[in-house]
């Protein structure tokens, strides 16, 4: 076992994180998935981490690996580098610094997708300079808000992300869950070749509707196969981090409980059938696992339409969970916890901004699509300006052919319309259509907001956007 901290056992155990020879402990409990960060400061609300970015091995297809780009965790000798990255796990309240170095052929950054960050340390493509091949950036924020959420570059996003860049962040609560098993369920699809290296080829459709993976992952595995036990009570918290593919996740012949959206838990949980999951969004379920010893449940997803006649390939498998059985001293089934959530003031005066989304097809075979948000394509894009403090109506209007997830740096917005609350950070706008957010902008600086599928923030869909005065 190459990395000290890797959890074995399929039930959530206290992890004690020890660092390097030094004598110091700490002790957090990391959802299962991805291994967590080495944190080397000993001062229980504050988290020191290593990363480095580097070219690396990855096996999609067992026994058949890929190069691959892939994050390693600097204090951990002989890291080789994983896919998806290792998980930065802390708490709501704790003091990050993240020291980053850059060991690819060029440049590149980290953004905290989700987290509230100083907009200095945010990674974006305005917020900082790249860090360039052999240099290095130490980012610093704190855990505003306990939930799941991600790390992945903002340069050339659509190769670096699929060429294996991206990460999940855990922060725990004070109000965490009694659940027999807590899990990081990171999904993503890549295109791969029979023997198993990251195909070359970056087709016409790759661009216009993001490029699609022909090997579905969870957690970098295709089909992986997780212990659970039967009649025991999880919270999966699932994050897609594919460039344009829409999940649609089931488990047959059973409703899902969501209880949590990109920024935390609901104040009013629901249960659905299925749950769309759009590139970059979040979303946490509590899940009552029936069935008996023996058996096998299987995570599936079906098909979404976004448009663009793309085929309805029926369900495809995600991973099965091995039923085992319950072990003694199961969770308590006392009712999940609920996040405290307000709804944000929005009257007839609250100031209106409109955004419409529009792609234009290429007009000679061998061009690019392009990707407009209000007729400009980044990074020729007119800066907007927001008062600090101020709340706005955002009026995400789309009149493109296919959906478009919408994603805004810096803070968190509420989805009006409907009749759920909660925070976002990522919310899809079907085609054809129109969706509606007020937006909280407490976090001066320059932000980004922009279209989470790839391939169209990286060819014009993306825009600027300053909070407060000029920095
Ligand atoms: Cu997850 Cu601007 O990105
Ligand atoms: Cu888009």
């Amino acid at each position: 076992m190459r990395h000290p901290f890797f959890l074995k056992a399929a039930m959530a155990a206290p992890v004690v994180l020890a660092c390097n020879g030094n004598a110091q402990t700490k002790a957090l409990e990391a959802p299962l998935g991805p291994v967590p960060l080495v944190d080397v400061d000993p001062d229980p609300d504050a988290i020191e981490v290593s990363i480095v970015a580097a070219p690396g091995r990855w096996a999609f297809l067992p026994g058949k690996p890929a190069d691959v780009w892939s994050y390693r965790d600097g204090n951990v000798d002989g890291d080789e580098g994983r896919v998806p990255g290792p998980m930065l796990l802390g708490k709501l309240g704790d003091r990050v610094t993240v020291h980053f170095r850059n060991e690819l052929p060029e440049p590149t950054t980290l953004h905290w997708h989700g987290i509230k960050v100083p907009a200095l340390h945010d990674g974006s493509n305005v917020s900082q300079m790249a860090v360039d091949p052999g240099a290095s950036f130490t980012y610093e924020f704190t855990f505003t808000e306990a939930g799941t959420f991600w790390f992945h570059p903002h340069l050339s996003a659509d190769e670096q992300i699929e060429r294996g860049l991206y990460a999940p962040i855990v922060v725990r609560g004070e109000d965490d869950i009694a659940v027999d098993a807590d899990r990081m369920l990171v999904l993503d699809d890549v295109k791969v070749e029979s023997s198993g290296v990251l195909s070359p080829t970056i087709t016409g459709l790759d661009l216009m509707v993001g490029r699609q993976g022909n090997v579905l992952l969870v957690n970098g595995e295709r089909l992986p196969r997780f212990e659970a036990a039967a009649g025991g009570r999880e919270r999966w918290r699932l994050l897609n981090t594919a460039n344009g593919t829409y999940f649609n996740v089931g488990l047959p012949g059973q409703r899902l409980r969501v209880i949590g959206w990109d920024g935390g838990l609901l104040p009013e949980p629901y249960e659905v059938d299925a749950v769309v999951i759009a590139p970059g969004e979040r979303y946490e379920l509590l899940v009552e696992l029936g069935g008996v010893e023996g058996e096998t449940i299987e995570l599936q997803t079906q098909h979404y339409d976004r448009g663009h006649d793309l085929p309805d390939q029926g369900p495809r498998a995600l991973a099965t969970f091995a039923l085992t059985a319950l072990p003694a001293g199961p969770a308590n089934q006392s009712p999940a916890p609920r996040g405290q959530v307000e709804p944000l003031p929005v009257t007839a005066d609250t100031p209106r901004r409109s955004f419409t989304l529009s792609e234009q097809e290429p007009a000679n075979p061998g061009d690019e699509p392009r990707f407009f948000i209000n007729d400009e394509a980044y990074p020729d894009v007119t800066r907007l300006v927001v008062g600090t403090g101020e709340v706005e109506v955002w009026e995400i209007v789309n009149d493109a052919e296919m959906d478009h997830p919408f994603h805004l740096h810096g803070t968190f917005f509420q989805v009006l319309d409907q009749p759920r609350l909660g925070w976002k950070d990522t919310v899809n706008v079907p085609r054809k259509s129109t969706v509606r957010i007020a937006v909280d902008f407490d976090n001066p600086g320059l932000w980004m907001y922009h279209c989470h599928i790839l391939e169209h923030a990286e060819r014009g869909m993306m825009g600027v956007l300053q909070v407060g005065p000029s920095p």
